[in-house]
């Protein structure tokens, strides 16, 4: 299988506290992962360390055949590898379809030309709208980003990521915070992200990890308690009592 991220030993100590423990994991093109355990497990804080949040106290992170172990974010999102951005840095007047817009600008190095014409970039645009599409967001491209439910704004989120183009997508709780009724729409965006792309998700929400993950990796005190498919990790008996509690 052709593995696009692979994190061998990783530890992480916040002084005393050792928080990330030999932590040794393979993610693969196209691959469904699941990262799940207790609260305080160290989950966050695996995905902080993948994207160059934080930096491992030891332990190393290969992006394909790429050592990324000492580069910036910034640097990881041009080798390939996206987190949903936080809705908070987003303008909350500026129209759902232009958010897009400038992150593809981004992407393609355009930056400080935002004020240009839209129709100077038909492609772009193009591309946005096809990306609003995927997401079930194609209705609301002219509203102001405010006007989204809070289940959209998470959506335009994984728009947003999706629009650098990424071969690896971290989601962190995704569903958190978004109301039942939203749910289902969140559930079809997921299903319907491109079939290459590597996808690793945090959630707590069982239904749509056990649907959505095609291997489940539990961690548990900072170190990986099981790895396997949904169907091994819900017969074994120890993940039931560290986390699935039943
Ligand atoms: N910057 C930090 N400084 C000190 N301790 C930290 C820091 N970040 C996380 N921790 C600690 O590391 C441990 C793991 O936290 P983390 O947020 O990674 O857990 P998690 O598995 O994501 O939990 P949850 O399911 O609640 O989101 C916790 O004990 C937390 O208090
Ligand atoms: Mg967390």
């Amino acid at each position: 299988m052709n593995t696009v991220l692979h994190l061998q030993a990783l530890d992480k100590h916040f002084g005393g506290l050792h928080v990330t423990r030999g932590v040794t994991l393979q993610l693969h093109a196209g691959e469904r992962l699941a990262l799940i355990g207790p609260n305080g497990a160290g989950k966050t804080t695996l995905v902080n360390l993948i994207s160059g949040v934080l930096a491992p106290s030891s332990g190393r992170i290969a992006l394909h055949e790429q050592d990324i172990t000492a580069l910036p974010q910034a640097a990881r999102v041009r080798a390939g590898l996206a987190r949903t951005f936080q809705i908070t840095t987003l303008a909350p007047q500026l129209p759902v379809q232009r958010q897009v817009e400038l992150a593809l600008f981004e992407r393609e190095g355009l930056t400080g030309r935002w004020w240009r014409p839209v129709h100077a970039y038909p492609a772009l645009t193009q591309e946005a709208l096809a990306l609003l599409a995927t997401l079930g967001l194609a209705a609301h491209a002219a509203l102001p980003t405010e006007r989204l439910a809070y289940g959209e704004q998470r959506l335009l989120e994984i728009a947003l990521a999706l629009a650098l183009k990424p071969r690896v997508l971290l989601l962190d709780e995704p569903m958190a915070g978004v109301p039942q009724g939203e749910g289902a729409r969140l559930l079809a965006a997921l299903d319907a992200l491109p079939p290459d792309l590597a996808v690793l998700i945090i959630e707590h929400d069982m239904d749509l990890v056990f649907r959505f993950a095609q291997r489940i990796v539990v961690l548990a005190d900072g170190a990986v308690l099981a790895d396997g498919r949904p169907d091994e990790i819900r017969r074994d008996s120890r993940v039931r009592a560290a986390y699935l509690g039943h």
